[in-house]
């Protein structure tokens, strides 16, 4: 392991996940690399992250070994690593995620640029800032010179809530449920397919059994968890994205498992029929960093219209990101 620590960009960092995720990173989410935070803000909140970046040097985290703040992209992005592009407005009550494209779409233009001209070459692109799959695909579009293949949306948080509900309904430990997949959208069309799901090595559909709970409970109560959140707390989810992010990255640089996969939104190569160059959620495992499709998972024609009119969605969000400019 190198101990060069990681250059790690969060954006949005003085933000509701930006609270959650920084003390996580830095208290070793990532592995047990050493990390230094290049934390990106709007001006106006430049004040509030100084007063999160006193509380990270109080914690005294002996794996971070420096934390650095601004305004610019093309100062905060150089040399990164790894960037999580968290920071966008979040949807408020009686909006869906696609509401957003026009105001938090802009952001995601500027950003790619910056990070094509200033990242490392290595650097891996994380984006949880919604709408997310979208809002990757204006970064990746922007960024012509970094491999397509570094940019990715977070769907796992799509991907804990339906292995947290397998596990609720079955009185499994999460530990034993394995091969999750959600497919599609991080939005109300996304579809957390659990036909290829292992509950403790047994098939999952199998185990529960129960079509009618799986399309009238499962899939609607995992879909619409980010509303059911908002409604609740009266701001979207925080704590657990950040969660997710944490998750998704460091199994993204460090891998998985050999009996598991997970689910990230990347580019599509026009696997499993899903439209060449969208940003879509598919299973996929890693290793050294790079991730692979699963590939030879039958799709049976529930899933095939599941699968397809989530990504039909994704197709309307580019052609408005196109007609924005925006890409
Ligand atoms: P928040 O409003 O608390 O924080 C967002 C931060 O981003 C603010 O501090 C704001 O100043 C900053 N910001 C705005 N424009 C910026 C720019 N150009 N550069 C840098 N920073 C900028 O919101 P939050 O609750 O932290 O959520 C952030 C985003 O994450 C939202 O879009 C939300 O919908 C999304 N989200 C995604 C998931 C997911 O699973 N993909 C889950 C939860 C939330
Ligand atoms: C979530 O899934 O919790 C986030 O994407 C926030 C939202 O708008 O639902």
């Amino acid at each position: 392991m190198s101990s060069t620590p990681l250059k790690v960009a969060v954006t949005g960092a003085a933000g509701q996940i930006g609270y959650s995720l920084l003390f996580r990173l830095a208290s070793g989410a990532l592995g047990d690399r050493p990390i230094e935070l290049r934390l990106l803000e709007i001006e106006p909140a430049l004040k509030a992250l100084e007063g999160v970046v006193m509380e990270l040097d109080d914690c005294a985290f002996p794996g971070l070994a420096g934390v650095k703040i601004g305004s610019d992209p093309n100062e905060i992005f150089d040399g990164v690593n790894l960037a999580l592009l968290v920071g966008a407005r979040p949807r408020g009550p009686g909006m869906e995620r696609g509401d957003l494209l026009s105001a938090n779409g802009a952001i995601f233009t500027a950003q790619g640029k910056a990070l094509n001209a200033v990242a490392a070459d290595d650097v891996r692109i994380g984006v949880t800032g919604n709408p997310a799959n979208t809002n990757a695909l204006i970064a990746m579009t922007n960024a012509p010179d970094i491999p397509r293949e570094r940019f990715s949306a977070l769907t796992r948080l799509d991907h804990n809530r339906a292995i947290s509900q397998l596990a609720a309904k079955t009185g499994t430990p999460v530990t034993e449920i394995k091969k999750m997949t959600i497919w599609g959208n991080h939005s109300a069309t996304q579809y957390p397919d659990l036909f290829h799901a292992e509950i403790a090595g047994k098939n999952a559909a199998e185990v529960i059994n129960d079509q009618a709970w799986v399309e009238d409970y499962f899939i609607p109560t995992v879909a619409k968890r980010g509303a059911a959140i908002i409604d609740a707390r009266g701001a979207s989810s925080a704590a657990s994205a950040a969660s997710a992010t944490c998750n998704a990255a460091r199994d993204w640089l460090n891998g998985t498992p050999a009996d598991d996969w997970v689910s990230m939104a990347v580019v599509s190569d026009g696997s499993y029929g899903v439209p060449e160059g969208l940003i879509s959620s598919f299973p996929v495992t890693t290793s050294n960093g790079d991730w692979s499709i699963v590939q030879g998972l039958e799709i049976d024609d529930f899933s095939r219209a599941k699968i397809d009119a989530s990504t039909a969605e994704l197709a309307e969000e580019r052609q408005a990101v196109t007609e924005l400019g925006l890409i």
